[in-house]
C-alpha cells in the first residue's frame, strides 16, 4: 500500500505597490468622507500600482519572497497557479508571464478566475497536485490590479478596492498542513457582483467604454448579506472536514472586503470575539484574490502565526463563489 501524501504551505510572500491612496485623497475625487469609508468598511487607505506595474509583476515579487522563505530556487518550481480577475491580458495567462519572469524553467501553470474566492480555489488546486504526487512543489499566487477595473467616478465602489499580491509555496509534508478545503459556487446571483464587458458577451466598443461597462459593478447591500451567511457556512464546512471546531483555531484569515463582515463572521463562529481575526484591509482595502495570501504572509512575517498554529481561511466573492480551508502552519 502506498502511503498517503500530504501537502503543506512551506513559505509565504507578499508585495504591495508603494503608492498609497488615502480616504482623504478620495474625498477630492468623489463625494465621500473619510468618516463614511472608515465606519462602513474599516478601510483607511489602499495601494495603487503604477501605470506600468501589472498583476504579473506583483505576482512575481510575492512569489520570489515565498520561494526564498521556502528555500527553493525558481528552477525548482513545478507548477504555478495564479488566482486573479485582473490578469495582465486575457491570454497568455499571468502564470506564463510569472514563469518567464522567475525563470521557472520546469514549471507549468495557469490562471484561475474566481474573483475574491480565487486564492482558496488555487490553494485547493495546489494541494491536489501535491497530494496526487504529480508535482513536488507548487507556487500558489493571488494577485490583483483592481485599480485598472475600478470606476474612479463611482463612490459606491472606488473607495473599496486596492492592488497587491500574496503567494505561498506548497510542498509534500509528513503531517497534513492542508487540513481541509471546502469550495462552492452559485451562478444564480452572478449579476450582484460582476465586471460586464471585455469578454465575448460584451466585447470592447465605444459604447461599452462610454457606459463604464469595463469596471466592477456591485450591489453592495445584497452582497454584504449573502457574504456573512455564506462565509459562516463555508467556515463550518471547512472545520468539519478537518475534524476540528472553532475552538481549535488560532487565527482566522478571512477575505478582506469589509471589517463589519469580518467581525460578523468571527463573532458568529465562535465565542463572540474578533481577536483571532487577522485584519489588514485598513491599509490595503479589498484586494480580491490577493487578500487572503497577503494577510497570511504578513502575519507569518511579523511572527503572529507560529509553528503549529491552525488557521481558518474563508473567502467569498463574485460568482457567487466561496471557500473555506483549514491550514496548519507546520
Ligand atoms: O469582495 C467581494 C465581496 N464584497 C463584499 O462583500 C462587499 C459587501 N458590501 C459592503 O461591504 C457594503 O455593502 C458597502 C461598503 C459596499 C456599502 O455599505 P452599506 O452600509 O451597505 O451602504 P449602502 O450601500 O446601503 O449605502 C448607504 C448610503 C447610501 O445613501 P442613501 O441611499 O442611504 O442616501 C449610499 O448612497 O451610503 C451612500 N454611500 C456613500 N456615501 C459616502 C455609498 N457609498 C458611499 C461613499 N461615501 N463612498
Amino acid at each position: 500500500m502506498s502511503q498517503k501524501r500530504y501537502a503543506a504551505i512551506t513559505g509565504a510572500g507578499h508585495y504591495v505597490p508603494p503608492n498609497v491612496l488615502t480616504n482623504a485623497d478620495l474625498e477630492t475625487m468623489v463625494e465621500t468622507t473619510d468618516e463614511w469609508i472608515r465606519t462602513r468598511t474599516g478601510i483607511r487607505e489602499r495601494r495603487i500600482a503604477a501605470p506600468d506595474e501589472f498583476t504579473s509583476h506583483m505576482s512575481t515579487a510575492a512569489a520570489r519572497q515565498a520561494l526564498a522563505n521556502a528555500k527553493l530556487a525558481p528552477e525548482d518550481v513545478e507548477a504555478i497557479f495564479v488566482a486573479t480577475c485582473t490578469p495582465d491580458m486575457i491570454f497568455p495567462s499571468t502564470a506564463c508571464l510569472v514563469q518567464a519572469a522567475l525563470g521557472a524553467k520546469r514549471a507549468y501553470g495557469y490562471d484561475l478566475s474566481s474573483a475574491c474566492s480565487g486564492f482558496l480555489m488555487a490553494l485547493d488546486a495546489g494541494a491536489t497536485a501535491i497530494e496526487s504526487g504529480r508535482v513536488q512543489n507548487a507556487l500558489v499566487i493571488g494577485a490583483e490590479k483592481l485599480s485598472a477595473v475600478t470606476d474612479w467616478t463611482s463612490r459606491d465602489t472606488c473607495v473599496l478596492f486596492g492592488d497587491g499580491a500574496g503567494a505561498v509555496v506548497m510542498q509534500p509534508s509528513e503531517r497534513p498542513g492542508m487540513r481541509s478545503s471546502y469550495l462552492g459556487v452559485d451562478g444564480h446571483q452572478a449579476d450582484i457582483l460582476f465586471l460586464p464587458a471585455g469578454g465575448c458577451r460584451l466585447p470592447a466598443s465605444e459604447k461599452s467604454v462610454q457606459e463604464h461597462q469595463h469596471f466592477i459593478q456591485m450591489a453592495g447591500r445584497e452582497t454584504f448579506k449573502v457574504a456573512v451567511n455564506t462565509m459562516v457556512g463555508a467556515a463550518q464546512q471547512a472545520l468539519a472536514r478537518a475534524g476540528l471546531t472553532e475552538a481549535d483555531i488560532d487565527w482566522m484569515v478571512f477575505h478582506q472586503a469589509n471589517k463589519r463582515i469580518i467581525d460578523a463572521v468571527a463573532q458568529r463562529l465562535g465565542d463572540g470575539t474578533t481577536d483571532r481575526a487577522i485584519v489588514n484591509l485598513d491599509r490595503y482595502g479589498n484586494t480580491s484574490a490577493a487578500s487572503i495570501p497577503l494577510a497570511f504572509s504578513e502575519a507569518v512575517a511579523d511572527g503572529r502565526i507560529q509553528s503549529g498554529n491552525k488557521i481558518l481561511m474563508v473567502a467569498f466573492g463574485g460568482g457567487l463563489s466561496w471557500g473555506g480551508a483549514v491550514v496548519e502552519w507546520l
